[in-house]
């Protein structure tokens, strides 16, 4: 079993587990365990509405896709550590992140 911690929109702490291969991306399991009202576009890095924050322990997120960069640059606020959740691979190697959920403009 893998641990995210968790900070939402109104700054509540949650931790979520979850383990290898049981959601295909971080959205999945916010959508799934926090949020109903994340992941309008299924996952296709359009509606911004994943957007997030990550501090990760050195692991690797994977490279940002053009669509993703252009959906984070129409976000009222984006930040270094800006991405959206749908466009990182939950796996193993995220055990231990901390992330703060922005959300969609
Ligand atoms: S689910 Fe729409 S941008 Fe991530």
């Amino acid at each position: 079993m893998y641990q995210i911690f968790v900070t939402d929109s109104i700054g509540d702490d949650h931790v979520l587990e979850y383990r290898k291969h049981e959601f295909r991306n971080l959205m999945e399991l916010l959508a799934d365990r926090l949020y109903d009202d994340i992941g309008e576009c299924r996952g296709r890095a359009l509606c911004g509405t994943c957007h997030i924050r990550v501090w990760t322990n050195g692991a690797k997120l994977g490279k940002q896709e053009l669509v993703e960069k252009q959906t984070l640059g129409d976000q009222y606020e984006i930040f270094d550590n800006s991405r959206l959740a749908c466009q990182i691979l939950l796996d193993g190697e995220l055990d231990g992140t901390k992330i703060e959920i922005i959300g969609g403009d």
